[in-house]
C-alpha cells in the first residue's frame, strides 16, 4: 500500500513538473485528488488493510503525499495563471503616451487670414461688406460690365461654362465684379461696399496663376465721388493693411466697366512697386445696368486678388504651394 502511495505520488509530482498549462495541472488533480483520483481511490481501500498500526502508517502517508501533491500544483498553477496573465496583459495593453499626443490646435488657412484682415480695415474705413454667388449669368459676368458678346475684353477672362439654361449663359464667375451690379440693383446709394468671393478662371496653373483663386471687389457710389476719392482710398487701405511704410500710385490703364481706368501699385519701403490690381471711375452704361442714373449718381470700384495679397504678405514665392495642403507648410502662417 505504502509503496503504491509514493508511486502515485512521484507520478503526480512528476507530471506536474512537465506540465506545460494550468489545464495540465488542473487533469492531475482530477485524476489523482479528484472522487475518482488514485490517492481517493487508496484511501477508500484503507478499511481492508489488517492492522491498526498498518491503517494508521498507511493514512498518514496517503495524506503527505495529498499534501505534497496539492502543494505542488497550488505552485505550478500559480505559474501558469501569472503566465497567462501577463499575455493577457500584454494584448489589452493601451499605449498611455500615444493618448497624450493630442492634435495640435488648428487655425484659419493663410488666405482665410488674409481675407478676415481685408474686411476688417475695409470696415474700419467705413465699408460694408457682401457677397454673390460663384455661379452666374453671363449677363451680371459679363454683359453688365460693359462687356457685350464678342468685346474683345472678354478673351482676357478664360471662362467655364455651367451646362445650365442655353449654352453658354451660365458661367463660374471669373471676377467678383458682378456683385457690384447686384448691390447697386439691391442696396439704394450711397454704398460703400466691398465684396470678397471665390473666382474662377479656365487656366494653367503656375507659380503666380490658379484656376481658382479669391478677389475682393469694391464699390462706392454717391453723389459727387470724384477719382481723387478713389486715390484716396487705395492710399488709406494701403497703409492700413500693409504698413505706414507703404505708399500707392494709379496708373492709366483699361477696363471696360471703368472709365478712366487705372491699375494700382503699392511700393514696399524697400521702394519696390507691386502691381496690385484694378480700379476706375464706374462706367455709365454700368451704373445703368445696375439700375442707378449716371447724371444724379458716381462712383468708383476697384478689384483685386485676396490670394495675391497673402503670397506677398508673406513672401511666398509660389500661390499653388497655399493649396497644395501641406500641413508643413500651412502651419508657418
Ligand atoms: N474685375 C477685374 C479683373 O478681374 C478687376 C477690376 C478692375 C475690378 C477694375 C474693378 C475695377 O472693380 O474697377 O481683372
Amino acid at each position: 500500500m505504502i509503496d503504491q502511495i509514493h508511486t502515485v505520488r512521484d507520478g503526480a509530482l512528476h507530471r506536474l513538473a512537465a506540465a506545460t498549462s494550468s489545464d495540465d495541472v488542473r487533469a492531475v488533480e482530477l485524476e489523482v485528488l479528484g472522487k475518482k483520483g488514485a490517492l481517493t481511490d487508496l484511501k477508500a481501500g484503507l478499511g481492508k488493510l489488517a492492522t491498526i498500526e498498518e491503517k494508521k502508517e498507511a493514512g498518514r502517508a496517503l495524506n503527505d503525499a495529498a499534501t505534497q501533491v496539492a502543494d505542488a500544483l497550488q505552485l505550478r498553477l500559480g505559474e501558469f495563471r501569472r503566465a497567462e496573465r501577463a499575455v493577457q496583459l500584454e494584448a489589452e495593453r493601451v499605449d498611455l503616451t500615444e493618448v497624450m499626443r493630442r492634435p495640435g490646435r488648428g487655425h484659419a488657412h493663410v488666405v482665410t487670414q488674409a481675407w478676415q484682415r481685408l474686411e476688417d480695415v475695409f470696415v474700419g474705413l467705413g465699408f460694408q461688406v457682401a457677397e454673390g454667388p460663384d455661379v452666374e449669368t453671363d449677363w451680371y459676368n459679363f454683359e453688365a460690365l460693359n462687356m457685350p458678346a464678342n468685346h474683345p475684353a472678354r478673351s482676357m477672362h478664360d471662362t467655364f461654362y455651367v451646362e445650365h439654361g442655353t449654352p453658354g449663359s451660365t458661367v463660374l464667375r471669373t471676377h467678383t465684379s458682378p456683385v457690384q451690379i447686384r448691390v447697386m440693383q439691391d442696396v439704394p446709394p450711397p454704398i460703400y461696399m466691398i465684396m470678397p468671393g471665390r473666382v474662377f478662371r479656365n487656366e494653367t496653373t503656375d507659380a503666380t496663376h490658379l484656376a481658382v483663386f479669391h478677389q475682393l471687389e469694391g464699390l462706392v457710389i454717391d453723389r459727387g465721388i470724384t477719382l481723387a476719392d478713389l486715390a484716396g482710398t487705395i492710399e488709406a487701405f494701403t497703409r492700413a493693411f500693409f504698413g505706414e511704410g507703404f505708399t500707392s500710385r494709379l496708373r492709366p490703364s483699361y477696363f471696360p466697366f471703368t472709365e478712366p481706368s487705372a491699375e494700382f501699385d503699392i511700393r514696399t519701403p524697400s521702394g519696390e512697386w507691386l502691381e496690385l490690381g484694378g480700379c476706375g471711375m464706374v462706367h455709365p452704361n454700368v451704373l445703368r445696368a445696375g439700375g442707378l442714373d449716371p447724371e444724379e449718381w458716381s462712383g468708383f470700384a476697384f478689384g483685386f486678388g485676396i490670394d495675391r495679397m497673402a503670397k506677398e504678405r508673406h513672401g511666398i514665392g509660389d500661390v499653388r504651394e497655399m493649396y497644395s495642403n501641406d500641413i508643413r507648410f500651412i502651419e508657418q502662417f
